[in-house]
């Protein structure tokens, strides 16, 4: 009885679907035979594997677990070692027989490059576990599926027998973290790669340069790190340092500088290269500025050609990125030598004038041995066909660059910083049903979609809570980009998240344990941690809309704290569909725990400025936790709702679910859904 076929449906991490963990050993002391399968769907891996096929048995995980590899892979054999301590708890010492053999063809190059072999295959048996790859990338791909697959079982930690044949479905699978808007020391991306690495993300784009802060060391142009990074920046000696922590779990770095516009902090430092006298300051609003770089002054492209072939010599990568994006002609239209540039050389409008910028940078990088990379704008007419485009604005703008020849990754529906449920970004797929049935152009976009970047643009996050709006989302996407197209179930995409979500957190992400401290700081107690439970932090429009922030504002409340999407409340929804007799005591308990958390907790907030916001959430969630209750009553105890109540009480859950202090009570859904139940019931 085993399974053949990519992870699917059915492959679920059965702790999330059945709640009770005494369900599969139950099941499989009934029918032994059938503890294959169990096996088969227990791997909770993420992103999902090509091929996996559950066998009988178990190999043990224990002090004596001992990795065979290559000294090419010593450090990564070492590093897993130690992820494994940190999940299960246990002391490695290692021991005489090697658990885990790793077998791979050729080593990989000096630095990761695009489109390697990234390819293996995993087989666990009782006896021992062997991975084989066709090169040492590959390697470390495996060695993470390796890791995800170890669970609890009734006898220690072991891994359930099973054969996984896995490659990525795209080559580029990058992760873009803006350092420029908030801080994010070398610890922050450090902890961030090791994390993309358990996902399998190759590409770590680096936003180094914006209006709110340039965040390289230049030794040609000091001035830069001097008046433009309010002492926030990267030395090269750390960069090389990143760069080599990367290449070291197969991730290639890319860096972006932004220009011409998103160029404040640069023209602070060197206004003379801005199309309007300064001086200029480090911006510290979020939006679009006017501060532009001068297309039309030799200068300008002498500036880039230092500076750029200074970085291009830091940076290993073949591409580098220039940004491009949301530029502002105003400085351009004010400027008479300018425009007097523009009509000399025929460029009738701004957007000619940019793409004239776009194709200078684009010969010094090409001089400098660079292939460029840009956001949707600079695909105009004449861009050099090898540029690779980075859509922001939507799925068919980067099939139309598909389809006009350019290569692309697409990162629309990939922003992280919006804050939107996993399973939106889960939805999303770099190649769309549309540009594939165009059969004139589906070979093109097909060819040319090099995969996708999740985005975390930094203006509402800090280096103490930017892993929380990463991950564990951003795994969504990393499966999005590594699995099959056809993998897609959301219930089981969600139940393999939790697990992952422990598997990030182990490697180094800090996405959850950021959180007890922030709210430690707010106050004492578990009502604040039973509030921010039940809450979610608001989608980014509301929290645009909510104050005017600037990048010298404290991200420091409650919304601050809270993540995007709680854990519990999902759990609860699930709950609330299922509705066994386990689930109602759930639900009830809750309710229970809700509805008398505000009497504990308002005393304590409201004397309190950071929390005196939270009153009117906290009573919120204490009225939703007592009309859960009553409607469990109604649907459960045999009781019948007076006439309208449910209407009433959907109108007062609607009410409840509007945002307070920028946070959701999430926690209206599963009242909601039970709601419903009731309505049909009646
Ligand atoms: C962008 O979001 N402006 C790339």
């Amino acid at each position: 009885m085993s399974k053949n076929g990519p992870f699917r449906a059915n492959s679920g991490r059965l702790t999330g679907v059945f709640k009770k963990p005494t369900f599969a050993a139950n099941f499989a002391a009934i029918f032994p035979l059938c503890a294959v399968i169990l096996n088969t769907l227990s791997a909770g891996v993420m992103p999902a594997p090509w091929k996996s096929v559950g066998a009988a048995g178990e190999l043990a995980i224990d002090s004596s677990f001992t990795i065979a590899a290559d000294s090419h892979l010593q450090s990564a054999a070492g590093r897993i070692t130690r992820r494994i301590e940190k999940q299960t708890g246990i002391t490695i010492i290692g021991g005489p027989k090697p658990t885990l053999i790793v077998e791979f063809e050729v080593s990989a190059p000096a630095y990761p490059t695009l489109g390697e072999d990234e390819s293996y295959t995993l087989d666990v048996t009782p006896t021992g576990a062997r991975l084989k790859s066709k090169t040492s990338t590959g390697a470390l791909r495996g060695l993470e599926t390796f890791t995800q697959l170890i669970s609890q079982g009734q006898n220690g930690f072991k891994i359930s027998a099973i054969h996984i044949e896995d490659r990525p479905r795209f080559p580029w699978r990058g992760l873009m973290l803006d350092v420029s808007r908030h801080w994010m020391p070398v610890e922050v991306v450090e902890r961030n790669i090791n994390a993309m690495a358990a996902v399998k993300l190759n590409v770590f784009h680096w936003h180094l340069s914006d209006d709110q802060g340039f965040r390289v060391e230049s030794k040609k142009f000091p001035k830069l790190q001097q008046f433009g990074s309010d002492g926030h920046f990267y030395t090269q000696e750390q960069i090389r340092e990143v760069i080599e922590f990367a290449r070291d779990r197969g991730i290639r770095v890319v860096p972006e500088f932004d220009i011409p516009g998103h160029t404040t902090a640069m023209l602070t430092a060197y206004p003379e290269f801005a199309s309007a006298p300064g001086p200029y300051a480090i911006e510290r609003f979020w939006g679009i500025f006017q501060p532009t770089m001068n297309p039309a002054r030799e200068e300008t492209y002498a500036f880039l050609d230092q500076l750029l072939g200074e970085m291009a010599g830091l940076f290993p990568d073949k591409y580098f990125h220039i940004g491009g994006d949301e530029v502002d002609p105003t400085q351009w239209q004010k400027n008479d030598a300018i425009q007097a540039f523009a009509r000399k050389n025929n460029l009738g409008n701004d957007t000619a004038l940019q793409t004239y910028f776009t194709q200078r940078v684009q010969k010094i990088l090409a001089a400098h041995g660079k292939t460029m990379i840009g956001w949707d704008e600079v695909l105009e007419p004449g861009l050099a066909p090898d540029t690779v485009i980075q859509s922001w604005r939507g799925q068919a703008s980067l099939a139309d660059a598909a389809r006009k020849g350019y290569r692309g990754i697409l990162s629309w529906g990939y922003y992280l910083d919006h804050l939107k449920p996993a399973s939106f970004h889960y939805g999303v797929d770099p190649i769309i049903d549309g540009a594939e049935a165009d059969r004139a152009g589906a070979k093109n976009v097909d060819e040319h979609v090099l995969g996708g970047e999740a985005c975390m643009w930094d203006e509402y996050a800090t280096a103490e809570n930017v892993d929380s709006r990463i991950w564990p989302r951003a795994a969504a996407i990393a499966e999005r980009l590594w699995s099959p197209r056809e993998t897609k179930d959301v219930a089981v995409m969600y139940a393999r998240l939790e697990d992952v979500s422990r598997i990030l957190e182990a490697a180094g992400s800090t996405h959850r344990s950021y959180e007890p401290a922030m709210l430690d700081r707010l106050g004492r107690g578990e009502g604040l941690r039973i509030l921010a439970d039940a809450s979610e932090d608001q989608e980014i429009d509301g929290r645009r809309n909510a104050r005017k922030y600037s990048s010298l504002a404290p991200l420091n409340r409650f919304v601050d704290a809270v993540p995007p999407e709680s854990e519990t409340v999902r759990r609860l929804e699930h709950a609330a569909t299922v509705a066994g007799p386990a689930d109602i005591a759930e639900l009830r308990a809750r309710f229970t725990e809700w509805a008398q958390n505000d009497s504990r907790l308002e005393p304590l907030i409201e004397k309190n400025s950071l929390t005196v916001e939270l009153v009117p959430l906290s009573r919120s969630l204490s009225a939703l936790g007592s009309i859960g209750l009553r409607t469990l009553e109604f649907l459960f105890d045999g009781k019948r709702p007076p006439e309208g109540w449910i209407q009433q009480q959907v109108q007062a859950v609607d009410e409840i679910g509007k945002p307070i202090a920028e946070v959701q009570l999430a926690a209206v859904r599963p009242v909601r859904i039970l709601l419903d139940r009731l309505a049909v019931n009646k």
